[in-house]
């Protein structure tokens, strides 16, 4: 047990809570929101925002390795982002080179492995590279995967899954009937996680409460943490309070015992 001080997100309260560092959540996956409304509130452009949420990536990764996460996941560019005006888009696929740029030292003190999950194909040349390099630089760090979703689709992910399991059969290497939930789970972007493929904790900031077609086979059980601050002002706290949260949850997997 260790404690740590929360702040009620609606009064404002703080109190004094204690985290079970037995029931720290493996996977946790977060949908980032918010960077543009944190910009708008300070009258600054939306990249601001962007910029201000990369320095958030860098705190509550360096955290949640801290805290005995196995497996941070952050959803940062999805499949439909491509639809934002073009300087919007060029600065984000900017940020990764600036991240990695940076940040690859720190990574590999913390021993953080960078992965990344995506049609990593159809992104500009200087960020491919700067992932490649991210990948191949923290390659033997052994403690936690930072997994970056980047031109991430959930739809997209499964269709390109039973694509992959279809042409197998077409070829006479796979017999359909022993396709199980296994089989695809392992085509999946996250299938060399093994064990920690699913998330634990699911959060999203910003205090928006969808999905928006993010790891939607690999969300079926996880514990869903809504939490009102933009990214930018997501923390190491806000991290651990939602932490704290998933704690008081009971986890069935669809049967009755608590788990
Ligand atoms: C959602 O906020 C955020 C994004 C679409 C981009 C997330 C990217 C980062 C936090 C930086 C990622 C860093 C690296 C290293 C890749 P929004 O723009 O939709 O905010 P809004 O809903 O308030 O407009």
């Amino acid at each position: 047990m260790f404690s740590f001080l929360s702040k009620d997100q609606t009064t404002g309260e703080v109190a004094e809570r204690q985290l079970d560092e037995a029931n720290i959540p493996a996977h946790v996956a977060i949908i980032m929101d918010g960077n543009g409304r944190w910009a708008q509130q300070r009258h600054l452009p939306r990249i601001a925002g962007h910029k201000q949420g990369m320095n958030t990536v860098k705190t509550v990764a360096k955290a949640a390795s801290h805290l005995g996460v196995k497996v941070l996941t952050l959803y940062a560019f999805s499949t439909e982002n491509w639809k934002r005006p073009t300087t919007e888009v060029n600065y984000l696929m900017k940020l990764p080179v600036d991240f990695f740029g940076t940040f690859v030292p720190d990574l590999i003190k913390n021993n953080i492995r960078v992965k990344v999950m995506g049609y990593t194909e159809d992104l500009p040349d200087a960020t491919q590279k700067a992932v490649r390099d991210a990948i191949a630089a923290t390659k033997d760090c052994t403690g936690m995967v930072l997994n970056f979703a980047l031109n991430y689709g959930g739809r997209a992910e499964i269709v390109t899954a039973v694509q992959r399991l279809a042409q197998q059969v077409q070829a006479g290497t796979l017999d359909p009937t022993v396709i199980d939930e296994a089989l695809l789970s392992q085509n999946l972007m996250t299938g060399d996680l093994g064990d920690l493929q699913d998330p634990d904790l699911l959060i999203r900031t910003s205090g928006e409460e969808r999905l928006s077609n993010f790891m939607l086979w690999q969300v079926a059980y996880s514990e869903f943490v809504f939490m009102a601050q933009h990214w930018p002002d997501f923390d190491q706290t806000t991290l651990e309070e939602a932490i704290y949260q998933y704690q008081q949850r009971h986890r069935r997997f669809g049967g009755l015992t608590m788990a």
